[in-house]
């Protein structure tokens, strides 16, 4: 059984140690962040990055984030900073925010799928800080999940997929922002986000940044299409029983109606729906599981992985799953929820 760490209250030192060790000879540890939980090692140590990839059975050609704790670590392994970057980091990070940045060559060609570049983030949760920062080495971290499932949101929803694959789980209990952080290029002068997260493109848009929605955050990849990030085209988020996402409208009564159709039109199938707080009660009569408040959208995004999770554990055939508005955080909820649905969306 891989070894777990109860770092909930605080964090202990002599434990902190052990962690060290473990990242420093070349092991596989997953930990908490402000996002999702990353399972992590030595980016500068290529046989612990592969360690990684087989544990997550991920695809080769998606390359990994690169977390730090300081910014002399940044330079070990980028260059040609420009001065937008520079704001960027200044004003997001630490925080849910990833910036795709030159790489200088030096880290091993699988944490970057051997492109020219290097995503990298400082993450807003002092266990992961304090790892990185022990280990005195940046850690690359994949969020911890098995590739294509949802990301994990706290230990237990991940510790039986990846035990045993690892070598230590961190516990920090559950984490805060719970989707993963917003990642950006910029392009020029425009930055362009290529996955939504809690630095929203209005966040960006305040700075008075020129900033877009890349066309795949919400539009499959089509055969041979350019794509910015390998990740794009995966199969992501999705848990083992068929979803449907439900369009958000302001008026409640359309969606409630539209919910109702479907379910009548679908009378041979036993569907489940996972609704706002304040549907449960209108939707009484079938099987519903809550998913927060429709007013607190950042209850919603810290909750929506534990929840398409906890769906596979009913013997209904498919989901319906309330969307959100598309703005704020919204957007990067809906950019999970539309890839969990795999494009299937009810209006
Ligand atoms: O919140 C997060 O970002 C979490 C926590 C653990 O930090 N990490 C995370 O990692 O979500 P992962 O591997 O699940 O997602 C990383 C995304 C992928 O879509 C990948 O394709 C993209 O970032 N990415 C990484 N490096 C890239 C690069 N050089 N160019 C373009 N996209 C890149
Ligand atoms: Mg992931």
């Amino acid at each position: 059984m891989s070894k777990v760490y109860d770092f909930k209250g605080n964090i202990k030192d002599n434990e902190l140690e052990e962690i060290k060790n473990i990242i420093n000879k070349g092991g596989v540890v997953v930990f908490p962040t402000e996002t999702v939980y990353g399972i992590g090692a030595d980016a500068k140590n290529k046989e612990a990055v592969e360690k990684i990839f087989i544990a997550k059975g991920r695809p080769q050609d998606n390359p990994l984030i690169v977390h730090i704790s300081n910014y002399d670590m940044l330079k070990e392994f980028t260059c040609n900073i420009s001065e937008i970057e520079k704001t960027l980091m200044d004003k997001f990070w630490p925080g849910p925010f990833t910036i795709i940045l030159n790489s200088n060559g030096t880290l091993p060609l699988n944490v970057t799928a051997g492109l020219n570049t290097v995503g990298v983030r400082m993450p807003d949760n002092n266990i992961a800080l304090s790892i990185i920062e022990k280990s005195n080495t940046p850690i690359a971290a994949p969020s911890a999940n098995i590739s294509g499932r949802p990301s994990g949101t706290n230990i237990n929803d991940i510790f039986d997929e990846l035990n045993n694959k690892v070598n230590a789980f961190v516990d920090g209990g559950e984490t805060n922002i719970g989707i993963e952080s917003t990642v950006v290029k910029v392009d020029k002068s425009v930055i362009n986000i290529l996955r939504p997260g809690k630095v929203s493109l209005e966040d960006i848009k305040a700075l008075g940044f020129d900033v877009k929605l890349d066309k795949h955050v919400f539009a499959d990849v089509k055969e041979g299409e350019k794509i910015e990030s390998p990740g794009m085209k995966h199969k992501h988020y999705a848990p083992s029983v068929k979803t449907i996402l439900l369009e958000y409208t302001e008026d409640e009564s359309v969606m409630i109606n539209t919910l109702k159709k479907y379910v009548k039109n679908n009378s041979d199938k036993n569907i489940g729906i996972l609704c706002f707080d304040e549907h449960k009660e209108l939707l009484k009569e079938y099987n519903v599981i809550n998913i927060g408040s429709v007013n607190n959208v950042l209850e919603i995004s810290s909750n929506i992985y534990t929840k398409l999770r906890s769906i596979e554990n009913f013997d209904c055939d498919e989901w319906i799953i309330e969307g959100v508005s598309r703005t704020g955080i919204g957007t990067a909820i809906m950019n999970r929820l539309t890839r969990a649905c795999s494009y299937n969306i009810l209006k």
